[in-house]
């Protein structure tokens, strides 16, 4: 579904991501792990189009060379975005927040798919609600709604489960697993938390110093790996 290769990447003199690969294969979810600082939300940046890459390639669906889209194409292409730090609209409701993504579909439909409420029912009960008034397990629920308005095939997550209670964190993971079985969605995810990972990903890639050093089944991740790459 989206394969990247040999991807570098500079912000200024500094060299973030050395010769990445990473492979998403299509109805799973993959699972970027790495310690704070290691290039997670910059291989996603890159992703998206956010940050500019010197070299490599990002393909997705086989053909289509994301490298040379423009940023607003990746909606259009079916691909939502879930940054990390949620970045919903403080002053705006739970309706209005939604509606913000709908302006990236490229159909011209200006309805919030009914699916939306049906995985996260909170959001149409606080519709009226302002998003600053929201608790941070809520507008991470409205960050991932307002990602599945567009209906995208492959949903990119950074750090879903970042600061929230933990029964909202398994909520979100079983929505993820929901997704895939159920509406044929690909996942990828940044996430840092063991447990999450192990319970709701199929695969992992593991990145230290911006360098992809381990990857596979879920099941290959090892304690010896864990202890390497991972652990403080
Ligand atoms: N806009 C920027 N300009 C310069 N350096 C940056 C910029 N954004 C990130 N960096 C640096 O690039 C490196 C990778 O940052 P990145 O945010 O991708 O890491 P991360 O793995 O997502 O970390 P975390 O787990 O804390 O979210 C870090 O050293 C960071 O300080
Ligand atoms: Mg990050």
């Amino acid at each position: 579904m989206l394969n990247v290769e040999e991807l570098n990447q500079y912000y200024g003199q500094s060299h973030t991501l050395w010769d990445l690969d990473l492979e998403v294969p299509a109805g799973q979810c993959t699972c970027v792990m790495g310690r704070n600082g290691v290039g997670k939300t910059t291989l996603m940046k890159a992703i998206m189009g956010e940050v500019a890459i010197s070299s490599g390639s990002i393909r997705y669906d086989g053909e289509i060379d994301l490298t040379r889209k423009p940023i607003e194409e990746r909606p259009r292409l079916g691909i939502g975005y879930v940054p990390q730090g949620r970045q919903i609209f403080p002053l705006l409701t739970v309706e209005e927040n939604l509606r913000t993504g709908l302006a990236a579909r490229g159909d011209g439909v200006k309805r919030i798919p009914e699916r939306v409420h049906e995985l996260f029912p909170v959001l149409e009960e606080m519709k009226h609600r302002r998003g600053g008034d929201l608790s941070g397990g809520q507008q991470q629920q409205l960050a991932i709604g307002r990602a599945l308005v567009i209906e995208p095939r492959l949903l990119i997550l950074d750090e879903p489960g970042e600061g929230i209670q933990p029964n909202i964190v398994t909520q979100i993971g079983e929505v993820i697993r929901r997704l895939i079985r159920e509406d044929g969605l690909t996942v990828l995810l940044v996430e840092q938390k063991l447990p999450f990972a192990r319970k709701f990903a199929d695969r992992f890639a593991i990145i230290d110093r911006g360098r992809r050093v381990a990857g596979g089944g879920i099941d290959a991740l090892s304690d010896a790996l864990i202890k390497e790459h991972l652990t403080v």
